[in-house]
């Protein structure tokens, strides 16, 4: 039996792509799952239940317990109804997946408050809206599990998805707290950049590179990552296509002035201030 059985595990857009896979996961290794999603289209209007309902039958289909719950998380309410589904349902909840998503591509140049705003509410407020909702509940029980969907677009950047990246920096800015924060706890935060074929990738890479990349490799992770067994908490990992590689920011020993230094005095030291050749793993210098 896996430690995962009978734990809830709530998974943000999980009516299809990688949620849906993070679904089937977690509960062919028997753990209960609230199916959210609000079912709409790829850049984030429309709305609809047939999604959820369709994963919730697939989980029920092979034995597995899930109930479907198509609130829409980048409204506070809506994350907060969520947990409620899995609390009513379930009675207790273990882990959040956010994974839900959309997107809104176009150049900087042409990025409008709209498509800024509307990348922001599904993903980064979305992040907040459903960990803050469970939080609570984590903290009681003295155990919680959770994983954010963040992307390369957010670690290194991706030409017309200013909005999309600075939302998915911003996840790994969360869980970097919650990790922190959750310590005491036993609640892990953690981040998964996943590389998957789906509707949000169909058109995005090349399909001889896209059919390298079934969801399948991806939900393993994120499944161990919300298993009791599991304690790594406040990491990055990118995952897809067979690779699982974990991401982490480093620092070179830096330059250290004992008087406020002239900008000139600044670029003289500027090759030894950029130069990483050696580095250490990244932490607060005034933690
Ligand atoms: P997808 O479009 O198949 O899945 C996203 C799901 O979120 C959809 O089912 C959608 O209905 C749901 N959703 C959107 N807004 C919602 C809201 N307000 N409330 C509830 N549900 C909502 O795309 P995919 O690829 O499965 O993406 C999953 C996550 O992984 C996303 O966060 C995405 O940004 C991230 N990601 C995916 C990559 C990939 O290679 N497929 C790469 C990097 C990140």
């Amino acid at each position: 039996m896996s430690d995962l059985d009978g734990r809830v595990i709530v998974i943000t857009g999980a009516g299809g792509g990688l949620g849906r896979e993070y679904a089937l996961s977690c509960a062919g290794e028997g753990a209960r799952i609230v199916v959210n999603d609000l079912g709409g289209n790829r850049d984030g209007t429309g709305s609809g239940s047939a999604m959820a309902d369709e994963v919730v039958a697939e989980i029920r289909g092979r034995g597995g317990d899930a109930v479907a719950n198509y609130d829409d998380i980048s409204d506070v309410s809506g994350a907060r109804s969520l947990i409620g589904t899995a609390l009513d349902r379930f009675g207790q909840v273990d882990g959040v997946i956010h994974n839900a998503g959309i997107l809104r591509d176009s150049s900087f140049a042409k990025l409008t408050p709209e498509n800024w705003d509307a990348v922001m509410r599904v993903h980064l407020y979305g992040g907040f809206n459903v960990t803050s909702a469970a939080w609570p509940h984590f903290r009681e029980q003295g155990f919680g599990r959770i994983v954010v969907a963040t992307s390369t677009s957010g670690l290194y950047g991706n030409f017309g998805q200013a909005n999309y990246g600075a939302a998915k920096a911003g996840l790994v800015g969360l869980i970097n707290t919650l990790a922190i924060e959750g310590a005491k706890s036993g609640i892990t935060a953690n981040a998964v950049a996943p590389l998957a074929a789906t509707r949000m990738t169909a058109d995005i890479a090349p399909a001889e590179v896209l059919e390298k990349l079934p969801p399948e490799f991806v939900a393993p992770v994120v499944t161990h990552l919300v298993n009791p067994v599991c304690t790594e908490t406040g990491s990055v990992f990118v995952v897809g296509g067979g690779l699982v590689q974990r991401v982490a920011l480093f620092q070179n020993k830096g330059v250290t002035f004992a008087e406020p230094p002239s900008a000139g005095e600044v670029a003289d030291r500027w090759p030894d201030i950029c130069d990483l050749t050696e580095t250490t793993i990244g932490s607060s210098p005034i933690a």
